[in-house]
C-alpha cells in the first residue's frame, strides 16, 4: 500500500524535446487516478517514468517513503499493464501467471497458492490450463491483469489497457477493473492505481480523481464531478463532457453576456462569482443545460438533428457559433420547429465565463 508523489517531474527527450514540464501530482494510498488527455500530451511518458522504463530529467518520484528515481523497474514494487499485453503463446495461462514468480525463485507451493488466489479474484479458474490462443480478447486481458496482480505491487500502472478491445468488451472490462480495485481495497491489499487513457468516458467512470493533461502540463486534477461542474479552463471544459460544452465569444455588461446582436442574462450567483471581467470573454454552457424553449431565449438556426433514442441533439448556428443543445425527444416533439429557427435558454446557475486570453474560468468560486 502506498502513496505516489510526483514532484516537479520533468522529461526532456534525447533530441532536446521537452515532453513533461515539471508536473506535481499526489496520488493517495488506494486511490484510482486517471491520466487523461489528447494524443501526445505525455501520459505514457509520465507513466513510464513512474515505472522506471524512462529516465527522469529532473524532479522526484516517491512511492511510499522511498524516492525511486534511481531504482530499476524491478525494485519499485510496481506492476504495469499495457495495451499489448503479450502473453507467452507457448505457455498455459497457469504458467503465464506464475512466470514472474518463477523468475524470482519463489518456491512452487507458494507460486501455486498465488496463482489460485489471483485466479479466484479474477474468476479465471476455468482458463488456467488453456493456451493464450484459446482465450477471447477479454479473457486474455484478465490474464494480463492477473500477471500484474500476482506481483502484489504497491502501485498498478495501466497504459490504455482496453484500447484493443471492441466497444462492448471495453465497457464490461471497465466495470471489472473498477470492481477489482474496490475489492482489493476492501481486502486490505495494495490498490493505488495510475490509469492512462485518452477516452473521457473511461476517465469519468473509473477515476476517483482525474488528472487532465495537455502538452506535458497538468490542466486540472479533480473528481469527475468537479471536472464536469467546475472546469478550471476552456481546455478542460472542452475535453470533459459529451457533446462538448458550447463556447460563445462576447462581452459582459449590465449583468448580461452579449453575443453578437443577442444577449443572455447572467444570474446573480454567476455575477457574484466573477473574479474578473475580461474584455475578451467566452460564455460556456453545456448542451444539456441549453434548453429548447418556446419563443424566448437565444435565437439559433437549426442545422441538423441527431436522434439518440430518448434524447435528441440539436445542432445549430448562433451568431457565427456552432452550438449543440440536448433535448428530450418529448420536448423536441412538443415544441417542434415550424422553420429552422429555434430558441434556446441557458439554465440558471449552469453557465461559465472564461477569459479568452488565457482560457481561465473566471466564474469559479475562489478557493478557501
Ligand atoms: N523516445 C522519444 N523521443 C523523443 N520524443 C518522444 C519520445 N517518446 C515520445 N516522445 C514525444 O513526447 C510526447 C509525449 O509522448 P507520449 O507517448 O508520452 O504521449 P501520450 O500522451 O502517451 O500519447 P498517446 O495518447 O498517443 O499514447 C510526444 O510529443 C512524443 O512525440
Ligand atoms: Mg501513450
Amino acid at each position: 500500500m502506498a502513496r505516489l508523489q510526483l514532484n516537479k517531474l520533468e522529461k526532456i527527450y534525447g533530441g532536446g524535446f521537452k515532453a513533461v514540464h515539471g508536473i506535481d501530482l499526489d496520488v493517495q494510498d488506494g486511490e484510482f487516478m486517471v491520466l487523461v488527455g489528447p494524443s501526445g500530451c505525455a501520459k505514457s511518458t509520465t507513466l513510464r517514468m513512474i515505472a522506471g522504463l524512462e529516465e527522469v530529467t529532473a524532479g522526484e518520484i516517491r512511492i511510499g517513503e522511498r524516492i525511486v528515481n534511481a531504482l530499476p523497474p524491478g525494485k519499485r514494487r510496481i506492476a504495469m499493464v499495457f495495451q499489448n499485453y503479450a502473453l507467452y503463446p507457448h505457455m498455459k495461462v497457469r504458467s503465464n501467471l506464475a512466470f514472474g514468480l518463477r523468475l524470482a525463485h519463489v518456491p512452487k507451493a507458494e507460486r501455486d497458492a498465488a496463482v489460485d488466489e489471483v485466479a479466484r479474484i479474477l474468476e479465471i479458474e476455468p482458463l488456467l490450463d488453456r493456451l493464450p490462443k484459446q482465450l477471447s480478447g477479454g479473457q486474455a486481458q484478465r490474464v494480463a491483469l492477473g500477471r500484474a496482480l500476482i506481483k502484489k505491487p504497491e502501485v498498478f500502472l495501466f497504459d490504455e489497457p482496453l484500447s484493443n478491445l471492441d466497444a462492448k468488451l471495453r465497457a464490461s472490462m471497465r466495470v471489472r477493473i473498477t470492481q477489482l480495485h474496490k475489492r482489493l481495497k476492501a481486502e486490505g491489499m495494495s490498490s493505488t492505481v495510475v490509469y492512462v487513457t485518452h477516452d473521457q468516458t473511461e476517465a469519468m467512470t473509473m477515476g476517483d480523481r482525474i488528472c487532465v493533461m495537455k502538452d506535458g502540463h497538468i490542466m486540472q486534477v479533480a473528481t469527475p464531478k468537479e471536472l464536469y461542474d467546475r472546469p478550471a479552463n476552456l481546455f478542460v471544459a472542452g475535453f470533459i463532457g459529451s457533446p462538448e460544452m458550447n463556447v460563445m465569444d462576447g462581452q459582459i455588461s449590465d449583468g448580461a453576456f452579449h453575443i453578437g446582436t443577442q444577449s443572455v442574462a447572467l444570474d446573480a450567483g454567476l455575477m457574484q462569482r466573477l473574479q474578473s471581467r475580461p474584455d475578451q470573454a467566452a460564455f460556456g454552457i453545456r448542451p444539456q443545460h441549453l434548453r429548447l424553449s418556446g419563443h424566448d431565449g437565444l435565437r439559433a438556426r437549426l442545422q441538423s438533428v441527431e436522434f439518440m433514442g430518448h434524447e435528441v441533439y440539436l445542432h445549430a448556428e448562433l451568431d457565427g457559433h456552432q452550438i449543440t443543445s440536448v433535448a428530450t425527444a418529448a420536448d423536441y416533439e412538443a415544441i417542434g420547429t415550424d422553420d429552422d429557427a429555434i430558441h434556446l435558454t441557458p439554465e440558471p446557475g449552469q453557465g461559465h465565463v472564461f477569459d479568452r486570453h488565457n482560457g481561465t474560468n473566471v466564474s469559479l468560486p475562489v478557493a478557501v
